[in-house]
């Protein structure tokens, strides 16, 4: 998968891609991340990206220009399945979303700054749009990363136990069962017996209605849908 990033701080989205999961990825050549600077795009002594607003008001609005040219600049090279604007009123990001998006090939993602970008610019290139939560962040860099990352654990050969992503919250709209490690004792706190039977199972049981009542009790809106 292919991924562009539009965004006028790059330097915000260096790290979160340069560790772990998705740097594995990167280096397995699964996940190609590239990044784009409207600035790059501008055409003034100024390099000016962003503007006051028509019909006045605070904050300053992502010009139009700029981002025309680097969508149109990428959009020759190759076709996009979806060009995706993180902004806080998309449509929120859940798990069939990151699902779906996995098996794309090339995407493009927008970051929006200051009060937004210029409305032209949703109406005639963007084709989603996505939030990542009901609060508002001060750019969509952050947005995209988590977008991102998301995506890119779900591409085939990234994690490293095939199976291991289907068994995440949310995969089956329920919350992933507690997790224990060693030692089966500490300050006198148990691990529970069943997880130490070697009885599969039993095992896989216990999961399943530890995962249940986890929901209930937490996020019981996951059930009804
Ligand atoms: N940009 C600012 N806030 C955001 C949010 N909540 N989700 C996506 N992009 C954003």
């Amino acid at each position: 998968m292919r991924i562009d990033i539009l965004t006028v701080l790059p330097e915000l989205l260096e790290s979160p891609f340069q560790h772990s999961i998705m740097q594995r990825a990167v280096q397995k050549g699964l996940l190609e991340i590239h990044f784009h600077n409207p600035r790059d795009y501008t055409t003034d002594k100024h390099n000016t990206v962003d503007d006051y607003q028509f019909g006045g008001g605070a904050g300053m609005v992502m010009k139009i220009e700029p981002i025309a040219a680097c969508i149109e600049k990428l959009k020759a090279e190759r076709e996009y399945d979806e060009i995706i604007y993180l902004t806080p009123d998309g449509e929120r990001l859940n798990q069939p979303t990151a699902n779906q998006l996995s098996l794309k090939e090339n995407l493009m993602m927008l970051c929006g700054h200051y009060k937004g970008i210029d409305e032209r610019i949703r109406e005639h290139y963007i084709t989603k749009d996505i939030s990542i939560g009901d609060y508002v962040l001060s750019g969509g860099e952050l947005a995209a990363a988590v977008l991102v990352d998301a995506i890119g654990r779900l591409l085939p050969g990234v994690l490293n136990d095939e199976t291991s992503a289907l068994f995440d919250s949310f995969q089956d709209n329920l919350l992933a069962p507690p997790v224990y490690t060693r030692p089966s004792e500490y300050n006198g706190w148990k691990v529970p017996e069943v997880l130490l039977s070697g009885h599969q199972a039993k095992i896989d049981e216990w999961r399943y209605e530890q995962a249940l009542k986890r929901t209930e009790e937490r996020r019981p809106d996951l059930l009804e849908e």
